[in-house]
């Protein structure tokens, strides 16, 4: 055992955690009127409710107090302070500066890096006036109505998900693509639709070396050329956004027409930076900035709430207690709005490439369980597809819902509908249905015994699966960017809290290196296939099958 799970406080949790084993929360709404009033949070255009999970105000308290013995306030005061809190990668983490339109100052290295973030924001301002009003045409005189963002990770999941939950804010008229796989068929399904006169492309990475970005690129690029554009037309069609200026340039872009962001901002927190220029393109400026208004909210929140009423903080405690005291080894992030329906991506890589760490930050064995497999489609899909298991499945799932009070979209009673599904679903998942209810229920609608003790079992819910719901008045961008900055705390204090570098993404690199010793290994790109033999048997065995068919087959 290490760090956390040594705590006095941890160890009383787990005391907590064995003796509500036996009490259910159905009954613990029945005997407590003021839960709902107790365990929520409103802040920044958001409404928390967290009293659908298994907590009581003794663990509640207990929580705050892990929260207290773990310093997370001071180690919020050295991220805002600039500090390199990255240690693995001695960096500072600082995405909150960039959606801090105050005068504050925000320290790296000693230097004040506000006065360069206002820089480049205004320089994204200034390009997106100047696509928008045709002062920034094509080469041939057209005006480019139409982005197609180049990206992976970060640099795409952010962008995109933002782009299409705000879609109801796009400039009419206007198309945002965006490509990320080094599956060439994502580029080409998207090259079919567009017109090279009139694209701009959107080449995104932050360290401007990422393989499948600037294949993506490479081949955007030589499709654009073969379109009878001039070399000297790339300027007026690709631009980059990045920290790697050397890199940019080498690509073939020039550094004017680049972005610059720096790397005191994670992949996975980038959206708000240079990397939000796809966003800013198709849905405006100004709601861009509105989007960067409403993480700062949260920010403020998140930066002067004690711990109790703290919304990052008390999402961030209950999904400790559902991780490491409840079993939760999932969470499902079910979105009862249709344009959310990429959050779920989005926070896959928020949250699993931030807190699937096995050791703490100083390189010791984490000794609990850390960050959960993170899933989830927008309601009511999912209802449809997967949430038989989080009903009656053997394990547990915890799961946040979050729904606007307002559709942007009203359509006769759709909304209503979609808002009593949410609703119902957290109610079930929490109440269950017993077999007593169940008999009763089939007796009433007249199934005879024998018809009642066979099926019976099968309609049983046990109840007691936690969610917390996630509700604000409409989903704008304001609202959408508190939402994000939530998300982003409550990874943060997780980290925090389990003493895990949330900021560093080791495990990405082992995949990445193989990739690369195996790629003149296939058929077509080896002048001749060898028969492979470097490898464990099964890798040896699938790229010798695969070379036999590529082989056989030359049109490929
Ligand atoms: O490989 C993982 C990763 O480094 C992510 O953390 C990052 O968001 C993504 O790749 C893309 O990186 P880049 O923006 O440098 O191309």
């Amino acid at each position: 055992m290490s760090g956390v799970s040594k705590t006095s406080e941890w160890q009383s949790l787990a005391d907590s955690a064995a003796a509500l084993s036996d009490i259910s929360m159905r009954d613990m709404f029945a005997e407590d009127q003021g839960r709902f009033e107790r365990f929520s949070i409103e802040a920044a255009g958001l409404f928390l409710d967290y009293s659908k999970n298994k907590i009581t105000d003794e663990v509640a308290d207990k929580l705050a107090a892990l929260a207290v013995a773990v310093d997370i306030e001071g180690a919020r005061k050295d991220m805002i302070e600039g500090k390199s809190i990255n240690k693995t990668e001695s960096r500072a983490v600082l995405h909150v500066a960039l959606r801090d339109f105050a005068a504050r100052a925000y320290h790296v290295d000693g230097e004040d890096v506000s006065q360069p973030v206002r820089a480049e924001r205004d320089k994204m301002k200034k390009f997106c006036a100047d696509l928008h009003q045709g002062m920034f045409k094509g080469h041939t005189g057209k005006s480019l109505d139409t982005v197609v963002n180049i990206g992976i990770g970060g640099s795409d999941l952010g962008p995109q998900m933002v782009v299409d939950a705000l879609r109801p804010y796009w400039i009419n008229g206007r198309r945002a693509f965006f490509v990320s796989n080094v599956d060439g068929q994502h580029l080409s399904d998207v090259l079919a639709v567009i017109d090279p006169e009139t694209t701009l492309f959107v080449v995104a990475s932050k360290t401007f070396t990422t393989q499948e970005t600037l294949a993506n690129a490479q081949s955007a690029k030589a499709w654009f050329l073969n379109s009878g554009a001039p070399e000297d037309s790339v300027a007026k069609h690709f631009v980059a956004l990045s920290t790697n200026e050397a890199s940019v340039t080498a690509f073939g872009i020039d550094p004017k027409n680049m972005f610059r962001f720096w790397d005191w901002v994670g992949g996975r927190y980038s959206l708000w930076s240079a990397i939000g220029l796809s966003i800013a393109l198709q849905i405006g400026f100004e709601n861009f900035e509105n989007l960067l208004r409403g993480a700062h909210a949260m920010d403020e929140h998140f930066r002067t709430a004690p711990v109790k009423e703290n919304m990052p903080m008390m999402l961030a405690l209950v999904g400790v207690w559902n991780r490491n005291f409840q079993g939760a080894a999932a969470h499902a992030v079910l979105p009862y709005d249709q344009h959310l329906h990429r959050l779920p991506a989005y926070l896959q890589q928020a949250d699993m490439e931030s807190n699937g760490k096995t050791v703490t930050i100083d390189g010791a064995p984490v000794g609990v369980e850390t960050g959960p497999v993170i899933f989830g489609e927008p309601g009511t899909n999912g209802q449809h597809a997967f949430y038989q298991l989080l009903h009656q499945g053997t394990d547990i799932v915890s799961s946040d819902f979050i729904a606007p009070a307002l559709s942007q979209s009203p359509l006769g009673a759709h909304h209503e509908m979609l808002l009593s599904n949410f609703l119902a679903q957290t109610e079930a998942l929490m109440r269950g249905k017993t077999e007593k209810e169940v008999r009763a229920e089939m007796a009433t609608e007249g199934h005879s015994k024998p018809e009642i003790d066979a099926l019976a079992p099968h309609k049983v819910f046990p109840g007691d699966r936690p969610s917390n719901s996630i509700v604000m008045e409409k989903l704008t961008p304001a609202t959408l960017g508190a939402l994000i900055a939530l998300y982003e705390h409550k990874i943060f204090c997780q980290g925090v809290i389990w003493g895990v570098n949330s900021f560093d993404q080791w495990g990405v690199e082992l995949g990445k290196v193989l990739a690369k010793s195996i790629l003149p290994e296939i058929a077509a790109i080896a002048a001749q296939a060898q028969h492979v033999t470097d490898h464990d048997a099964s890798t040896n065995g699938l790229i010798n099958w695969i070379n036999e068919i590529r082989t056989n087959n030359k049109g490929e």
